[in-house]
């Protein structure tokens, strides 16, 4: 019996307040709205930002389902939908590509004005101001447009992008955790082949950039963290050696560019603490070395930088979901 146009009842991860576990719950969840599409989900990844978020680190409203990085099947599409159809297998983009705005129409960013990051008018709900979930008759709201810890969400129809039928239940990562780390060492960093880099922090965005890095042809990877049961993961995906902050006698920077003739190349930081975002800047070579951050820090952080690190000629930049796009394909950057 077809569900369209009706409400389903089913099962979801509840975050009611920050810092608490999740609640299994069961929600209701209406039909999509214009240019909205319902999807039936198929699989999810859990991303050091959703962790971030549960902890008010960022700042999102709740009660919220979290969940970023998914992979699903259109159950139903609202009014005007033109770009899937029930049936597809899709993965929900947490940076949407409205194809309007500056961000959009920039060859040199993947940032769309309608990337809800929790501090816009409309955060955590649909554009039209409202919401899909609800839960015990409260309104529950979304995480970036997508909400994946549910059997069924809502997103609109920019943050949606086609996948293949078979893509297999891993596909969820690219989503966010695989492509936003793989996609800052290509589309970001623009790692170069013969390279040296090091990556500070080894979860699922580090891991795939040192997958990113060692596709781009660096010669030298170096993965730095601090719990050495990862290591043997971080060589898997193309580390050329790792090293454990846990060890060291003195500063990472120091010990990296001892390792490194002055410097590495590109350094990535995938950690989401200030004090290894300042380590991964100066651990980059003086003259040419270029810093990505990643990590997620909480609104109160600041980095103390001082402008000497860059003036003879280092470059820090950051990285939102790797650089990446789907739904534009006249556009350069690559998936
Ligand atoms: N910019 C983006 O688009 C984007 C997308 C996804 C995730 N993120 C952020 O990237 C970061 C990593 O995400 P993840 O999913 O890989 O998280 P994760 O929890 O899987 O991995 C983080 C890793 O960093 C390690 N770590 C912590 N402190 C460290 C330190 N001082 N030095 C070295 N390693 C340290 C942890 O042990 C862990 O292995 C988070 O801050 C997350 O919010 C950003
Ligand atoms: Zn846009
Ligand atoms: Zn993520």
């Amino acid at each position: 019996m077809s569900t369209a146009g009706k409400v389903i009842k089913c099962k979801a991860a509840v975050a009611w307040e920050p810092s608490k576990p999740l609640s299994l719950e069961e929600i209701e969840v209406a039909p999509p709205k214009a240019h909205e599409v319902r999807l039936k989900m198929v699989s999810s990844g859990v991303c050091g930002t959703d962790n971030s978020v549960l902890h008010q680190k960022m700042i999102t409203p709740f009660p919220v389902i979290l969940g970023h990085e998914g992979l699903g099947v259109v159950e139903s599409v609202g009014e005007g939908v033109t770009n899937v159809k029930p049936g597809d297998k899709v993965i929900p983009l947490f940076v949407p590509e409205c194809g309007q705005c500056r961000g959009c129409n920039s060859p040199n960013s993947n940032v769309c004005v309608k990337l809800d990051f929790g501090s816009g008018e409309h955060a955590g709900l649909m554009y039209d101001g409202t919401s899909r979930f609800s839960c015990k008759g409260k309104l529950i709201h979304n995480f970036a447009g997508t909400s994946t810890f549910t059997e069924y969400t809502v997103v609109s129809d920019i943050s949606i992008a086609k996948v293949d039928a078979n893509a297999p239940v891993e596909a969820c990562l690219i989503g966010c955790g695989f492509g936003t780390g793989y996609g800052a060492a290509i589309n970001t960093a623009k790692v170069t082949k013969g390279s040296s880099c090091a990556v500070f922090g080894l979860g699922g965005v580090g891991f795939s950039a040192i997958a990113g890095c060692k596709d781009a042809g660096a010669s030298q990877i170096i993965g730095v963290g601090s719990h050495k049961e990862k290591f043997p993961k971080a060589m898997a995906m193309g580390a050329t050696e790792c090293v454990n902050t846990k060890d060291l006698e003195k500063p990472i920077h120091e010990v990296i560019c001892e390792m490194t003739n002055g410097g590495v190349d590109f350094a990535i930081e995938c950690a989401g603490h200030i004090p290894t975002m300042m380590t991964a800047l100066q651990s980059t070579y003086p003259c040419n070395g270029v810093a990505v951050l990643m990590g997620v820090a909480s609104p109160k952080d600041t980095m103390p930088l001082h402008p000497g690190l860059l003036l003879t000629g280092r470059t820090l930049k950051g990285s939102v979901y790797g650089g990446r796009r789907f739904a534009q394909k006249k556009k350069s950057m690559s998936c």
